[in-house]
């Protein structure tokens, strides 16, 4: 099985769909550790509700971005990790974590990258009046949202509306994620 480092900001609700797909046997892979730069977050609820190992560092607690990743770097060595799967991490990954997992960091993105990458791509999406939006699985190197694209899907925009939208995007994503993932991890 993969040993991997789910890195979340937000909900959690990818985190949640990996964690009840490794249990089930759905996805080939175990979370050694949850990483969040977000203390408050509902990610840290859903992890701990799992039992699952969870780092909390703040960004800010740290002289640099370096250092806040020499920090993380320490965790996810001291459990093995092997692969770093980020799920609403709203972080640019610096060198340090970069260099140290190599092609071995992922990340999902709501949109269909290259268009509407950064924060918000659903208001994006709605904002700009496309028809078609999507999600996108890649790996991820030092720009937002960029790095090579492994799967990709369409969906379309409800009504015009962000929120019914996103529902649809976040069951995409689920599955999605789920996917790609045991691609990677079956070599
Ligand atoms: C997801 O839609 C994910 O694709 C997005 O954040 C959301 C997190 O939801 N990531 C990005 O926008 C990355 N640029 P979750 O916390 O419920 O998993």
């Amino acid at each position: 099985k993969a040993k991997i480092a789910v890195f979340a900001s937000g909900s959690g609700s990818n985190f949640e769909a990996i964690e009840e797909a490794c249990r089930n046997g759905d996805l080939h892979a175990e979370i050694v550790i949850v990483v969040t730069d977000q203390p408050a977050a509902f990610v840290v609820e859903r992890a701990r509700q799992v039992d699952a190992r969870i780092v909390a560092f703040q960004p800010k607690a740290f002289q640099s971005k370096n250092a806040y990743e020499e920090a993380i770097l320490r965790e996810l060595n001291d459990v093995g990790a092997e692969w770093l799967v980020l799920a609403g991490y709203m972080r640019l990954i610096g060198p340090v974590l970069l260099t140290a997992y190599q092609s071995h960091i992922i990340n999902i993105h709501p949109s269909l990258l290259p268009a509407f990458p950064g924060k918000d791509a659903i208001g994006q999406a709605i904002a700009h009046g496309v028809k078609v939006t999507g999600v996108t699985v890649h790996l991820v190197d030092a720009g937002m949202d960029t790095g090579l694209i492994l799967a990709q899907q369409a969906v379309d925009v409800v009504d015009g509306d962000a929120e019914k939208t996103a529902e649809v995007i976040h069951a995409v994503e689920h599955e999605l994620y789920k996917d790609t993932l045991n691609v990677l991890f079956r070599r």
